[in-house]
């Protein structure tokens, strides 16, 4: 409760007792909340990724050490030590960041990573103990199926982390640690820079928690914050091909079914390229782990079906290839999204779209980034509401 006088105001708690309020400062600056230049929120919002990437990495990581701070994790070794399972529990686009955190941590840190959907992990009995620890990953921080996912772990003893875009929402006052996104405000509704943010935040603590389990050297990590700091002009590269993506989407904007395909630490892109498309353009539209495709949606695949591969250049890349060539077989349309310099896949496929060489724990980043444009350039090309696409709302606050 706050009164609020001409000189001044006193904040009291509902018993009616004063209190000194916490103050967070908020470093959001109004001009990222106008469209500007851009023709759509989403629009901007893409093309404000490096920026927002460099301000998420902003002061995480100590170059002279090579070593990454979480302040607001809280993390202690006896702490970490104590956590033997981790459980990601989030909605939608924050979900899929969650397979890639997933991967991340597993690899990285080698500790064991369940990813729920929170509307299921609330209804499910999990198994959770003192020994767990339950991450939400929320760019709203209200999403009410994700905060009741995060109270029901915690009445079983649960760890609460959050990775958490809304600085002071409640899935950051609930938490016992956060990671802030800092992608400042989103306001389309579909999720471009929060997933984006999410991924780095998803990174360095994989990279802090290996650290602390003793999974990583020191060298290991050296190397690992030295790649990241190379990902906002990674990503800035993929926007300058923007009108790429335009010719594309004049293309096939007609379409009526579209199937993503990606494998590894890619199959959550594949998913979320699937969403973003259905979302603002609503074309259907199905992501797939490649390997699956021969148990069922190969079916689908025919000459009015683009199939868009993620055969960039990984440890899986000649399984992926493998899987275009069966998508051309049953006479799909393949775009394949590859590395530059890959000049073989242009033999695979009917249209390529490059990339630049990243390293793959960091390729999920750069690999969204054309499937934001183009369902972007999709949806404007119908002429959908981009920002406010009929029946979703930006933060869902009911069950
Ligand atoms: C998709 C999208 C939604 C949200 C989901 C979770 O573009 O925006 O799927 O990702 O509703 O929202 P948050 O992250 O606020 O919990």
């Amino acid at each position: 409760m706050a009164v609020v006088t001409r000189g001044g105001y006193r904040v009291m708690d509902l018993d009616g007792q004063e209190f000194t309020p916490q103050v967070h400062t908020i470093a959001w600056d109004p001009v990222s909340a106008v469209k500007g230049e851009y023709k759509h929120f989403m629009q901007k919002e893409i093309f404000d990724q490096p920026r927002a990437i460099i301000d998420t990495l902003g002061g995480r990581i100590d170059f002279e050490n090579g070593t990454v701070h979480l302040p607001e994790m809280n993390l202690t070794p006896d702490l970490v030590a104590q956590i033997n399972k981790l459980f990601i529990v989030a909605c939608g686009t924050s979900y899929y960041a969650g397979l890639v955190g997933k991967y991340l941590i597993e690899t990285i840190a080698r500790l064991p990573v369940e990813v729920e959907y929170a509307s299921e992990f609330r209804y499910y009995n999990p198994i959770v103990d003192n020994q767990t620890a339950v991450l939400a990953i929320t760019q709203s921080g209200e999403t009410a199926d994700t905060l009741a996912a995060a109270e029901q772990a915690r009445s079983q003893g649960a760890t609460l982390w959050a990775i958490v875009n809304a600085i002071g929402s409640q899935s950051m006052r609930l938490s016992d640690g956060s990671i802030p996104m800092h992608a400042g405000p989103e306001i389309g509704v579909a999720s471009t820079k929060a997933f984006t943010t999410s991924l780095v935040d998803l990174y360095l603590l994989a990279c802090a928690l290996g650290t602390l389990r003793g999974t990583i050297s020191q060298r290991d990590l050296r190397r690992l914050t030295d790649d990241v700091t190379h990902l906002p002009s990674l990503v800035g590269r993929v926007l300058e091909r923007d009108s790429e993506y335009q010719t594309l989407a004049d293309q096939y904007y007609k379409a009526r079914n579209f199937l993503f395909l990606g494998r590894g630490i890619n199959y959550p892109i594949a998913l979320e390229g699937a969403l973003k498309l259905k979302e603002i353009s609503y074309i259907h539209a199905e992501g797939y782990p490649a390997g699956e495709m021969k148990h069922g949606p190969i079916a689908l695949i025919d000459e009015a079906m683009p199939v868009l591969a993620i055969v960039t250049k990984d440890a899986l890349y000649d399984k992926m290839v493998s899987q275009v060539q069966q998508a051309k077989a049953r006479g799909g349309i393949v775009i394949a999204l590859a590395t530059e310099g890959d000049e073989a896949i242009r033999q695979e496929a009917d249209y390529v779209i490059y990339v630049p060489q990243t390293p793959p724990l960091l390729a999920p980043v750069v690999n969204v980034i054309p499937l934001q444009l183009l369902s972007y350039h999709i949806a404007v090309r119908r002429g959908a509401d981009v920002d406010q696409p009929r029946n979703l709302a930006k933060s869902v606050t009911v069950e």
